[in-house]
């Protein structure tokens, strides 16, 4: 197993966000979470990527990442592209790319990785020397994903990387993301387009007041009734 979660819990003072977690991810799987605003899928990543305090199990292939400041959990392979985005906003395109590379020394590899992201994303090589702030919002989470992607993780966390983006460049960011998995990448993304999710995951956890609610496959989850109500809209 990648990752594994165990009864994960995270309270924000008295309030709280997560409780009693439990969730895998195996090697280059692709799952996604799934749930409404304030479900906790957020505090979900920021708790696996150790930004945020939690109590319960956390395991990286079997080895505890309890205590590791966050800083050392990119170094395990676990890169977080954050809820918006938090890029640099006055650097370039390139610098905010290699700033994601910053723990790395192998300078060949880090310049292969490079390469990689612009096949992902050939707008970025185009616009390498281009301040971010002047970027469309599509094409800064272009960048928040290549960023994540110059660490070289073995797992990456996409928080809602559709969100308010439009319908074109959503599309190619998804095709983008299940690329990466396809190269042998494990992804954990939180996602509110359902359908998106469920056409691209293997599997999904449903997330509802800080708990897992369902959990099954994609399949499964497209033909739940609950689900096509609640998530899919339809009747
Ligand atoms: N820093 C914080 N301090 C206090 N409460 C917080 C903090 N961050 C999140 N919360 C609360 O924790 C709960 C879960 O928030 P979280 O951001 O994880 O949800 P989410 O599923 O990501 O929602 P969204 O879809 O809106 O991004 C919410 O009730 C939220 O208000
Ligand atoms: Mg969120």
């Amino acid at each position: 197993m990648l990752l594994e979660l165990q009864n994960l819990s995270v309270s924000y003072g008295k309030a709280l966000a997560l409780e009693n977690v439990s969730l895998t991810i195996g090697e280059g799987e692709f799952v996604a979470v799934l749930g409404p605003n304030g479900a906790g899928k957020s505090t979900l990543l920021k708790a696996i990527s150790r930004s945020q305090p939690s109590t319960g199990t956390l395991r990286l292939r079997g080895e505890s990442l309890k205590g590791l400041p966050a800083h050392a959990v990119v170094g395990k392979g676990i890169c977080h592209c954050p809820e918006g985005r938090r890029l640099f906003p006055e650097l370039t395109v390139l610098k905010n790319l290699m700033l994601g590379a910053y723990l790395r020394r192998d300078a060949a590899a880090v310049a292969q990785d490079l390469r990689m992201v612009y096949s992902l994303f050939p707008i970025l090589e185009e616009r390498g020397p281009q301040i971010v702030s002047t970027l469309s919002g599509g094409q800064q989470q272009m960048v928040a994903i290549g960023r994540a992607l110059m660490g070289k993780p073995s797992l990456l966390l996409l928080d809602e990387p559709s969100v308010g983006i439009a319908h074109r460049l959503k599309i190619e960011i998804f095709d983008a993301i299940k690329r990466i998995q396809q190269g042998g990448t494990a992804i954990l993304m939180a996602e509110q387009d359902a359908q998106s999710a469920l056409r691209i995951a293997d599997r999904v956890y449903v997330l509802e007041h800080g708990h897992v609610g369902r959990e099954g496959t994609s399949a499964e989850l497209g033909a739940d009734d609950y689900i096509r109500q609640a998530y899919l809209g339809v009747s």
